[in-house]
């Protein structure tokens, strides 16, 4: 008998449960209705009257063992199933918010891109501009009239500091500090003092491209707008250079590209002209050059500034500048797709 109890004794150690079949087995051999517990139990008769409480106390220790050990099993693979149930895997997964971006942003990279492929780099300067780089060197010195054409923010600290009114502050910088040729483009934020409207704000963004090298020439500009305004706006797109003026160009023009709306039978955003204004350009005058220690015997270059804001809201049909810097995420959100 003392040898049966060690034997199944040493049977409930060894037994290894590994799994819920291993566990049921080990359920069924030592705590189902035919345990071999109970064949021991069945026994007992037989064993000398003094020794009975001894062994009968053997047995039901053998017994709390298995039941321990079946225990410490069940509550490990409940653990587990637990973890397992708690994972649905039919429910759909958590939304993953996507930001959006700016619509101005989409359009700046668009640019960027754009330019890249024909070797402009792309340049940038500070908001806060001196006198020279946003007006003198561009050929406007004080009294200049066309100083009146840009209503200018000054900066009370410093009347030389002022916030730049457009990126052609940008050309002077890039002028003075990198080597020749110079073929860059520069995106950027400038201000201007006006009233809010719909059609105007007192911030908003331009990009400037600057072309400098020995014999460039105003066909060299005329080509570089028509293959920008083709790769940008569709490869049917037609530009038109109206005669103007700007002080740091000469001579100087205004771009319009062919109304991809309307396919330029008339629309209500060209205004039925069947063209759409994008920015000024020209040859860099000679002036400017000057300014910047580039001698326009041997260089010379053309330049181009486009409003940005602009672009966006013809491309979206955006028909409020203020909606740019309102921060609404109703307006924002809507340019998602671009990405
Ligand atoms: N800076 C001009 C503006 O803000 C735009 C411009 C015109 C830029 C002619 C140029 C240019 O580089 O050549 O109205």
């Amino acid at each position: 008998m003392e040898n049966k109890i060690k034997e199944i004794n040493r049977l409930i150690e060894e037994f290894k449960i590994e799994n819920k079949e291993a566990l049921e087995k080990f359920r069924i051999q030592f705590l189902g209705s035919k345990n071999i517990l109970k064949d021991l139990f069945s026994e007992i008769k037989n064993v000398a009257a003094e020794k009975r409480k001894e062994v009968g106390q053997s047995i039901n220790a053998l017994k709390s063992k298995a039941q321990n050990k079946f225990d410490d099993f069940m509550s490990d693979i409940d653990e587990k199933d637990n973890e397992i149930d708690s994972i649905d895997l039919s429910l759909p997964g958590d939304n993953v918010l996507l930001g959006s971006r700016h619509p101005l942003s989409i359009v700046n990279e668009e640019f960027i891109e754009v330019f890249e492929k024909i070797g402009f780099t792309v340049s940038e300067g500070p908001e806060v501009e001196d006198d020279w780089h946003n007006f003198t060197g561009l050929n406007l010195p004080e009294e200049h009239p066309a100083r009146d054409m840009q209503d200018t923010f000054f900066i009370e600290k410093n009347p030389d500091w002022l916030l730049r009114t457009h990126t052609s502050s940008v050309q002077m910088r890039v002028m003075e500090a990198q080597e020749l040729p110079i073929r860059t483009i520069t995106p950027g934020r400038v201000y201007r003092n006006e009233a809010i409207s719909a059609r105007a704000h007192c911030f908003f963004h331009q990009v400037e491209g600057l072309y400098i090298d020995k014999n460039v020439s105003f066909a060299d500009l005329k080509q570089t707008l028509l293959y920008f305004a083709q790769q940008y706006f569709g490869k049917n797109t037609k530009i038109r250079l109206r005669p103007s003026y700007f002080p740091f160009t000469e001579p100087s023009a205004e771009m319009d590209v062919s109304c991809t709306l309307c396919n330029q039978k008339g629309c209500k955003v060209c205004k039925n002209t069947g063209w759409l204004e994008i920015g000024g350009c020209g040859m860099v005058d000679p002036n400017v050059l000057k300014n910047a220690n580039i001698d326009p015997e041997e260089y010379s270059g053309f330049a181009f500034g486009f409003g940005i804001d602009r672009i966006a809201m013809l491309k979206y049909e955006i028909n409020d500048l203020r909606l740019f810097s309102e921060n609404d995420v109703r307006f924002i959100d809507q340019f998602k797709a671009s990405w």
